[in-house]
């Protein structure tokens, strides 16, 4: 019989630096997914690679004197290490370079063209001449450039347009039809509420105005444009629109491409449309994981706080870092990483409770039997929650993995560990092993420590492949059926008769003082060194990293601010403006007031009407977009996932919030 097919995907990768912890996290997530779909019998495509193209790649070769293309393969080098050293098996690696990727997506571009899916329009944005950026009218900061500071100039760009609007109803229907389609849920409410009800812009895909990139076949000043060049990697790599296309007949569409949470709009508006306009079919799952801040802080470069894989599996071992990311940062939530988490849970978790269990079982073994697991041979009511867990075991951590819960596999594997500990404390072999008359009732408490670990490391593979052929080691396992995947569906599997081997320990403990001190140390250099760089360059530092963004405020600061209940009686559009509309809000008072907010791109006016909302009503008017503001209402969000508040129940306008 055929095998099924599986075929995941990271998102590509800039290489425009290093990458950082944050990749690595999705990245092994992916691999651990792959590994175990191989592992349950799937033929696995697992696809990660390099988005090379764009104006910032181009901008940094030249600052570094070189070709772009000289800049990305050093760099690209530097990350095919690192998958290797953190054990990652995609197996393939696709670059918007490879010229099969260049090929295939010029004719993806014509292919759009030809339908009329593709049309050439005007571009109207602002231009930054040192910087040679163009930004959207949103992406000003205070009017100017969101990188310099310096002023923009307005400016008129020929480009190709993406006909988005033409599919939104179709994607709409799709994505209320598939309720699997964007994950966690709460990502699918975000699209649709902030981004498909308002309605869609089409979509820039071509660029005159830098070189990096793949030329439009039929009109050659212009390049493909970010997106649609690296959306289209998902396929490219098949050999979608190559003379041989049977890894894409065979692989599309996707089970899963694992993104982050800040690009799956454009994984599921952006990508699904372009399926739509080729008549191809929708990716069965996208699902947008969080990101890993550090210390609570966000990663920068700027700030020289990024935290470098390499270093830390490095000192601690892959597996180490592998088990931290993937148990400490369940996958659809933000998470923190810290360096006291880290060496907490590697002691913790694995020297302790692993690495201990399977040096204490093979050392008895070796004392009390000289190596040789006798048998089950004088089982005991004592041992029944090991044998319960250790069967039900592998159905757990099967069905966590299929919802993606990771954190929840490996944890219901630790608790299992747990147990085996606490029998050793319950049996305690060290008594039995003064009775002559108890060798049988020993030889069980042995063989079930030992099947214990073989169950354990079976289902760590995915998550913990060095570890887990460690441990195959150790315990003496020479047959692999005795260590497939389906073996640990029952209990008992383990052969008596086994020699096991003591090796090395599996986690060496870490002396946490001194490491931390060390790390603490990393950390100081490479944030002086990011602040003397950041002053070489002239940069003006930029207020907030001196200052907290938000410093702290007595409750009196924030009883100056009056919050009353207001409810929008009606909504224009400020012509003038790309994000304001102008509100009437009932704020309870005798006349209505007018309140400006930025809010155009995430609600349609009429959608406005009637909603309850909170306004910052002692706020001093200030004039936006032309007309005078008194006020401000309040909304939930950062960048472009916005939400306006409203009281949870109806209050009549004009209600203090307090
Ligand atoms: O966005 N924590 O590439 P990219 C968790 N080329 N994940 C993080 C993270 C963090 N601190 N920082 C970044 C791109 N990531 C495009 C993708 S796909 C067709 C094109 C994740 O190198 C981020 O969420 O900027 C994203 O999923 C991935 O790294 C790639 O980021
Ligand atoms: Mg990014």
């Amino acid at each position: 019989m055929e095998k099924p097919k599986y075929y995941i995907t990271t998102p590509i990768y800039y290489p425009s630096d290093k990458l950082h912890i944050g990749h690595t996290y999705c990245t092994v997530a992916a691999d651990s997914m792959a590994r175990f779909k191989r592992l349950c019998g799937y033929d696995v495509m697992f696809l990660t690679g390099t988005d090379e193209h764009g104006l910032k790649i181009e901008k940094l070769a030249r600052e570094k004197g070189v070709t772009p293309q000289a800049y990305v393969d050093e760099i690209v080098a530097g990350i095919k290490e690192l998958w290797k050293l953190m054990n990652i098996t995609h197996d393939d690696f696709i670059r918007t370079t490879d010229e099969r990727h260049v090929k295939s997506v010029q004719k993806i571009f014509k292919k759009l063209y030809d339908n009329g899916d593709i049309y050439k329009s005007e571009y109207e944005g602002w231009y930054c001449t040192p910087c040679e950026s163009f930004w959207l009218d949103r992406q000003l900061v205070d009017g100017k450039c969101p990188d310099c500071g310096r002023p923009v100039q307005k400016t008129k760009e020929e480009s190709y347009f993406f006909r988005l609007s033409k599919y939104a109803d179709r994607l709409i229907e799709y994505i209320n039809t598939h309720p699997d389609f964007i994950q966690p849920v709460s990502r699918k409410n975000e699209m649709l509420q902030n981004f498909l009800l308002p309605g869609l812009d089409d979509l820039c895909v071509s660029r005159t105005s830098f070189k990096w990139g793949i030329p439009v076949t039929f009109d050659d000043k212009h390049i493909i444009y970010v997106w649609v060049d690296a959306l289209s990697n998902y396929i490219t790599a098949l050999g979608y629109g190559s003379d041989d296309e049977s890894k894409y007949e065979k692989f599309w569409p996707a089970d899963l491409h694992l993104v982050g949470k800040e690009i799956i709009r454009f994984h599921t508006i952006i990508w699904p449309i372009m399926l739509m306009a080729l008549d191809l079919p929708m990716p069965k799952q996208v699902f947008g994981h969080g990101w890993i801040n550090f210390d609570g802080d966000k990663m920068s470069k700027s700030k020289g706080n990024v935290v470098d894989p390499v270093t830390l599996a490095d000192r601690y071992g892959v597996d180490a870092l592998r088990y931290f990311l993937l148990r400490e940062m369940p996958l659809g939530s933000d998470a923190n990483f810290s360096n006291e988490l880290l060496i907490k849970r590697i002691n913790s978790d694995l020297a302790n409770d692993l690495g201990n269990l399977l040096s204490r079982t093979v050392a008895m073994v070796e004392k009390y039997f000289g190596g040789e697991i006798k048998g089950d041979l004088c089982p005991a009511e004592e041992d029944e929650t090991v044998r319960t867990m250790g069967s039900e075991l592998h159905a757990k951590v099967t069905k966590e993995m299929d919802a993606l819960r990771f954190s929840d596999a490996l944890s219901d594997i630790w608790q299992y560990i747990g147990a085996l500990n606490k029998y050793i404390d319950v049996t305690a072999p060290w008594i039995l092993a003064k009775d002559e008359e108890k060798k049988d009732r020993l030889a069980s408490v042995m063989y079930n420590l030992a099947e214990g670990l073989r169950i354990v490391g079976v289902l760590i593979t995915p998550f913990l492949p060095d570890t887990a052929a460690k441990m195959k080691e150790q315990l003496g396992i020479t047959d692999d059926a005795q260590y497939s995947w389906d073996s640990v569906q029952e209990y008992g599997k383990l052969a008596a008769g086994t020699m096991v081997k003591k090796g090395a320990a599996l986690f060496p403990r870490i002396d946490a003082e001194k490491e931390l001190a060390y790390l603490a140390e990393v950390l100081r250099k490479n944030m002086e060194a990011a602040a003397a760089k950041a002053a070489a360059l002239n940069e003006p530092a930029k207020p907030e990293k001196e200052e907290p963004e938000f410093p702290e405020i007595t409750i009196d600061d924030f009883m100056k601010v009056k919050l009353v209940v207001g409810k929008v009686l009606a909504a224009e559009e400020i012509k003038k403006s790309k994000k304001l509309y102008k509100l009437t809000v009932d704020c309870g008072e005798e006349n209505p007031r007018t309140i400006c907010a930025g809010i155009k791109a995430y609600y349609a006016a009429e959608e406005l009407v009637g909603k309850s909302v909170v306004v910052v009503a002692n706020l001093k008017p200030a004039k936006l977009g032309g007309v005078m503001s008194e006020g401000m209402v309040l909304a939930a969000g950062d960048d472009d996932v916005v939400a306006l508040l409203k009281p949870e129940k109806d209050m009549a306008p004009g209600t203090l919030i307090h």
